[in-house]
């Protein structure tokens, strides 16, 4: 009886050892163990044993039934990790590994940290302000009164009579301005906003806006910055020029084109055949504004200037629409 019992047990094991995934485990499991399986049929046959018998019997093969339990818990943690499913793919460990590709900075980041870093070299630091402006800020402290025609310049987002989503990052002047005296010397880079949606304009874009404020500042002060400006930002060979404009907040205003990037002075279609590029707005701080913000303007002069950084992304890599800039497609942006 023993001798039997033995025997099972070692076919269990052997059986064991030669199963190659799960699946062969619970095979073994359900042919020893299972309620027809060899152990369970002779342990309920030990009761028909004749009595001297049951005893070792019994104990023998509930010894037989728990180490074989055991083995079958074992063989199936050595499974786990180690041995795989024998119809499962086999990996072939020669093939090069995906690379995972790190992400990186927005274009749009880049060029606003690239002009950001070109004029703080010059002695600016950079200030930030809100992104829903009130329309003191926005207009009123900066020569734009209420019902002044020069509100029609920007297509505003009014979020209320008297708050709107700032439409320039000029507001930042005044608030500037108002917590420090001269002399100041700032820049304010930021997303701003105008109802507006084509080829060219985005309802959402970003600005860096510049000042700067000192006893004896002048025109020359202002056009020797731009220039040194756009010959790092651009090629040190481009031309530029400065063309008069009108802005409420300074007097005399002007633009500064730079030769087209695209054909070189020649006329295109990208120029308009002008040969000329409008890459920023500038002037001299008009007097309206330092008295909003009570400077001495018989003492104190400053320029100020506001760009678009869309517009020089758009020149700096020859991109024909604005609309690329968002639309989240990774063609175009892995190519920064
Ligand atoms: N805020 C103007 C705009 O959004 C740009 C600008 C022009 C800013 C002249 C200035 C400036 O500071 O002096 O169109």
């Amino acid at each position: 009886m023993i001798q039997a019992i033995r025997q099972i047990e070692a076919e269990a094991q052997t059986a064991l050892a030669s199963a190659r995934n799960e699946k062969d485990i619970e095979a073994v499991a359900i042919r020893f163990l299972g309620r027809k399986g060899a152990l369970t049929g002779f342990l309920r046959n030990i009761a028909q044993l004749p009595p001297e018998e049951r005893a070792a019997a019994g104990k023998q093969a509930n010894e037989a039934k728990k180490s074989l339990e055991a083995a079958v818990k074992q063989a199936k943690k050595n499974l786990s990790g180690k041995d795989r499913p024998e119809n499962d793919t086999p990996i072939d460990i020669s093939l090069p590994g995906r690379r995972a590709t790190p992400g990186h900075t927005h274009p749009i980041s880049q060029i606003t940290q690239e002009i950001c870093s070109i004029l703080e070299r010059m002695g600016f630091s950079v200030a930030e302000g809100p992104e829903v402006e009130t329309d003191y800020y926005n207009f009123e402290a900066l020569n734009v009164p209420k019902y002044h025609p020069a509100r029609d310049m920007q297509d505003t987002f009014y979020i209320s009579d008297n708050i709107v989503l700032r439409t320039q990052t000029s507001p930042m002047q005044i608030r500037v301005m108002e917590k420090q005296s001269p002399p100041v010397a700032v820049i304010a880079p930021g997303k701003v906003f105008r109802c507006d949606s084509d080829l060219t304009h985005t309802p959402m874009f970003h600005q860096v806006e510049g000042l700067l404020v000192d006893e004896n500042v002048s025109f020359a002060d202002l056009k020797g910055t731009l220039t040194a400006f756009v010959h790092e930002m651009f090629d040190s060979d481009t031309s530029l020029r400065f063309r008069p404009s009108f802005f409420p907040f300074t007097e005399p205003s002007a633009e500064v084109d730079i030769l087209c990037v695209m054909c070189r002075g020649a006329g295109c279609r990208v120029c308009g055949q002008s040969g000329w590029l409008e890459i920023l707005g500038s002037g001299m701080v008009h007097p309206n504004v330092f008295r909003s913000v009570g400077y001495d303007t018989a003492r104190y002069t400053g320029f100020a200037f506001g760009m678009g950084v869309e517009r020089i992304a758009m020149l700096k890599y020859g991109i024909d629409d604005i609309r690329k800039f968002f639309n989240n497609d990774m063609r175009f942006l892995r190519q920064f």
